[in-house]
C-alpha cells in the first residue's frame, strides 16, 4: 500500500525507515497519524530528521500512541517526569543502553516503544543500532521454534539495583533514583515468544540485561539456550544502524525491535531526551 501523506525511505532490507512530510511540533491530522502508524509497524522503528520539538510536543506525540511511562529508575526532567534524559558528558566512560536490549522487560506491561530525540551530538559516533526479533524468531529451526513456544522467561531488574546505584551515579550522568523500592518491581514473567497485538506476528522477546533464566529452571541450567538466543537476536542481517543528527527522532518497537547505543565517541557528548510509551502484558 502507498503513503499519500509522507514519504518512507527504508534504511535496510531488514527494519528501519526514514519518515519525511512531517512537522512533530504540530498536531498530526488523523490520516497523517495513520501513515506514520502503519511505516512503524511495517518498518519497526522509524527515523524523522530536522525536527525542532519542545518537551510538551515530545509528550503530545507518543500520547498519540498511548499513556507514558515514568522510568521507574533514572531521575527524570527537571518537571517532566515523562522524560527520561540519556546524557553522556565528554568525560563520562559510560553510556546508557550499550547492550543489546528491549526497554523495561522486567515490568508486567513493557513499552509499546520509546520515542528518542537528539538534542546535542559528537561530530562522529554515537550511532544506534537495531535488530528486528521477528526476523529472529523466523530464521530459527522449526524444532527451536517449537522448544520456545513453551518457554517462560523470568525477567528483573537487578542491572539497576539500588545497592549499585551509586556506582552507576559515578560513572554516568544519566543518574538512577537510589530510593525506589525493589519490592515494587518483583521478577516477571513473559513467553519467550510474544505474538504482536497489532501485526499478530511471533517476536524473540529476551534480552541480556533483564532475562536470567526461563520458568522452572534454575540460572545455570537456562544460560546455555539463553546465551545462545542472546547472540543470535542481533546477527547483522536483522539488523539496520542509525546516524544521529541534532533534531533526529528514533521511535522503535519495543515489542519487536532490539536496540544497542554505540559508546564509541570518547572525549564528546550526546544529549538526548526520550519519551516511553506503555504496552500491554506479552503474550
Ligand atoms: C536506550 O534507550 O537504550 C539508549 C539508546 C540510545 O541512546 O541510542
Amino acid at each position: 500500500m502507498t503513503y499519500n501523506r509522507i514519504e518512507v525511505k527504508p534504511l535496510s532490507g531488514t527494519c528501519g525507515a526514514e519518515i519525511f512530510g512531517v512537522d512533530l511540533s504540530e498536531d498530526l491530522g488523523n490520516e497523517t497519524f495513520a501513515e506514520v502508524q502503519r511505516a512503524f509497524h511495517e518498518n519497526l522503528v522509524i527515523f524523522f530528521r530536522d525536527q525542532d520539538i519542545n518537551e510538551e510536543q515530545h509528550k503530545a506525540f507518543g500520547r498519540r500512541f498511548g499513556s507514558l511511562n515514568v522510568h521507574p529508575r533514572y531521575v527524570p526532567l527537571n518537571g517532566h517526569p515523562e522524560i527520561f534524559p540519556i546524557r553522556k558528558d565528554p568525560e563520562d566512560k559510560k553510556i546508557v543502553g550499550a547492550s543489546w536490549h528491549q526497554d523495561l522487560t522486567h515490568l508486567e506491561k513493557p513499552p509499546l516503544g520509546s520515542i528518542l530525540y537528539a538534542l546535542d551530538v559528537p561530530p562522529v559516533g554515537g550511532d544506534t543500532l537495531f535488530a528486528n526479533q521477528y526476523l529472529a524468531y523466523e530464521a530459527l529451526s522449526d524444532g527451536m521454534k517449537d522448544l520456545l513456544d513453551g518457554l517462560v522467561a523470568v525477567h528483573d531488574n537487578r542491572i539497576q539495583a539500588p545497592s549499585i546505584a551509586a556506582e552507576r551515579n559515578a560513572n554516568f550522568t544519566s543518574k538512577v533514583r537510589d530510593d525506589p523500592d525493589e519490592k515494587d518491581e518483583p521478577e516477571m514473567e513473559h513467553p519467550v515468544v510474544r505474538t504482536h497485538p497489532d501485526t499478530g506476528r511471533k517476536a524473540l522477546f529476551v534480552c541480556r540485561p533483564r532475562t536470567h533464566r526461563f520458568k522452572g529452571m534454575t540460572e545455570a541450567e537456562s544460560k546455555p539456550l539463553l546465551e545462545y538466543l542472546f547472540e543470535h537476536s542481533h546477527r547483522p542481517e536483522f539488523t539496520c544502524r542509525f546516524r544521529w543528527e541534532k533534531g533526529s527522532i528514533a521511535f522503535w518497537d519495543n515489542r519487536c525491535v532490539m536496540h544497542k547505543a554505540l559508546n564509541d565517541y570518547p572525549g564528546h557528548k550526546r544529549y538526548m531526551n526520550r519519551v516511553t510509551v506503555n504496552g500491554t502484558r506479552p503474550v
